[in-house]
């Protein structure tokens, strides 16, 4: 077994037989870890993903700085029950762990830190494993394992378990104009995606970044009309030439635009 980032779902019997929605496999190799600095001895990086490589003895390693880190994109919003940390290395103190934080949340502001903190690493045992449980799970896209002190950031195996929330949102990378989108959404799913909360705003990305526009349709119109901007859920929509819709940037910062609807993107639908 190759990968050190296990989603093992607790509720076991579930996945026994009726195969519900979130007993799909998961792809482990599109996790993508990185963190605050590159650190290279005798030609080798020391890159963030050996921190998962499944092999205890290969480490991530940052330079000496102060809050450096190390995070993961789990590419999914994940309910987050334990995180285990195991660092090999004899007697060095550079990699004891105490006062490093660990923050999981759906958000990439300051670094991962303005996530849910859940646990302050004290008393970390070197050359065992360190098993931090949230009893009330945590949901998010990034972890992220953060020291404050001027330290290096060093991980040599971490074990990640939880379960995976099915998105509600699919995209669907054909380019179409937005009233297409809709209809075809309605016709074939429920409506174009709305985003009401953070976390759907999190699904939305996860879509998006899918993408093969440099835009996607979501469900937000605005009608001239009525200058007012809003969310096509459960409402009729009568087009006006003026008209626009929202759409939203596929990379970077997720970026919303308005866009004339004749303009083809792929879209995102609600399931
Ligand atoms: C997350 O998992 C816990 C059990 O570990 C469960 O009680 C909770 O309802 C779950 N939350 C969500 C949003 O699925
Ligand atoms: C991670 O999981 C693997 C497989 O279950 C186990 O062998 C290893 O000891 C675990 N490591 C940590 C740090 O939990
Ligand atoms: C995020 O980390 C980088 C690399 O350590 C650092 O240069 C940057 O200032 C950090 N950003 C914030 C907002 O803390
Ligand atoms: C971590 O420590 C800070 C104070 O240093 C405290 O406010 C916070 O509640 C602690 N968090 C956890 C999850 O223990
Ligand atoms: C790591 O540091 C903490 C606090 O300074 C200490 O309690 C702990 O014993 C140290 N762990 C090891 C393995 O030295
Ligand atoms: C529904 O999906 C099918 C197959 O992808 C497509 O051919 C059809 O045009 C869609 N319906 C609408 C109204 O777009
Ligand atoms: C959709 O349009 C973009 C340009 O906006 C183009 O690069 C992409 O190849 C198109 N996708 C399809 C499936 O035609």
């Amino acid at each position: 077994m190759p990968w050190r980032l296990f989603f093992i779902y607790l509720i076991g019997s579930l996945c026994v037989g009726q195969q519900p929605n979130n007993c799909k496999s998961l792809n482990i190799n599109d996790k993508k870890a990185s963190q605050s600095s590159s650190y290279t001895s005798n030609g080798i990086p020391y890159s963030a993903d050996r921190a998962f490589d499944g092999n205890r003895l290969t480490c991530s390693h940052t330079l000496q700085q102060t809050n450096s880190w190390w995070s993961i994109d789990l590419q999914g919003v994940y309910n987050i029950s334990s995180i285990s940390i195991y660092n090999e290395g004899g007697i060095y103190d550079f990699i004891n762990l105490s006062g490093a934080k660990i923050y999981i949340g759906n958000s990439q502001q300051n670094n991962g830190t303005s996530n849910t903190l859940v646990q302050n690493i004290t008393a970390f045992r070197t050359n065992q494993i360190n098993v931090y449980t949230f009893p009330p799970s945590v949901l998010g896209r990034y972890v992220t394992v953060i020291i404050p002190e001027n330290k290096y950031m060093i991980l040599c195996e971490v074990n990640i378990t939880g379960i995976k929330i099915e998105s509600p949102f699919l995209l669907i990378d054909t380019n179409n104009t937005w009233e297409e989108a809709l209809s075809y959404c309605r016709d074939n799913h429920s409506s174009l995606a709305s985003i009401l909360d953070q976390q759907m705003q999190t699904f939305t990305e996860l879509e998006a970044e899918k993408a093969n526009s440099p835009f996607v349709w979501l469900g937000l119109h605005y009608t001239c009309s009525l200058d007012l901007w809003f969310w096509v859920d459960d409402c009729t929509v009568r087009f006006k030439n003026c008209d626009m819709s929202g759409a939203m940037q596929t990379q970077g910062n997720h970026n919303f635009f308005s866009k004339f609807g004749h303009e083809k993107f792929n879209f995102i639908c609600a399931l």
